[in-house]
């Protein structure tokens, strides 16, 4: 298994189709945008103001986080590096690889957080216990 790590994660520009007129548009296209293909989708919204999510990292699953409306802070962790991104932008994607732990805070009011998914919901893909993540990075 590739380890990767917070470098190899990145923020990606979505193909946008922007009209001064009549707004924007952004679009992630299967076999096109990145290597994976998009299995599930789902979206945190009405979070309340200094509530945090995530807290936990994939031992498969690879995603592309969004903020398609308002802004929040993803900060990434690999177990020995942290970076953390501010999202702002509904054509900005943070790219999470597997493997690494994520937080997210720092939500503004009405924020929505947008998730395209390579894998169906799989509890088992879930480490949501720090110290375990630890003992996992130093396997792999
Ligand atoms: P969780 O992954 O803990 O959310 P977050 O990391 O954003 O805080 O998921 C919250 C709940 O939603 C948990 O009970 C599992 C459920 N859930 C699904 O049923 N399907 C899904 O695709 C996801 C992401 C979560």
């Amino acid at each position: 298994m590739v380890k990767y790590n917070v470098l190899d994660c990145r923020i990606i520009e979505l193909d946008k189709h922007h009209s001064d007129r009549k707004g924007n548009l952004s679009v992630y296209e299967n076999g096109k945008t990145l290597s994976f293909d998009v299995k599930r989708v789902y979206y945190l919204y009405d979070v309340p103001g200094g509530e945090s999510r995530g807290a936990h990292a994939h031992k498969k699953l690879e995603q592309l986080i969004v903020a398609v409306s308002g802004s929040f802070r993803v900060t990434l962790d690999d177990g020995k590096e942290k970076k953390s991104f501010t999202l702002k932008r509904p054509y900005e994607a943070l790219y999470v690889k597997p493997g690494i732990w994520r937080d997210l805070d720092d939500f503004s009011s009405g924020s929505v957080c947008l998730v395209l998914a390579s894998r169906e919901y799989e509890p088992e893909d879930y480490i949501r216990n720090y110290e375990e993540f630890i003992m996992y990075r130093m396997d792999i």
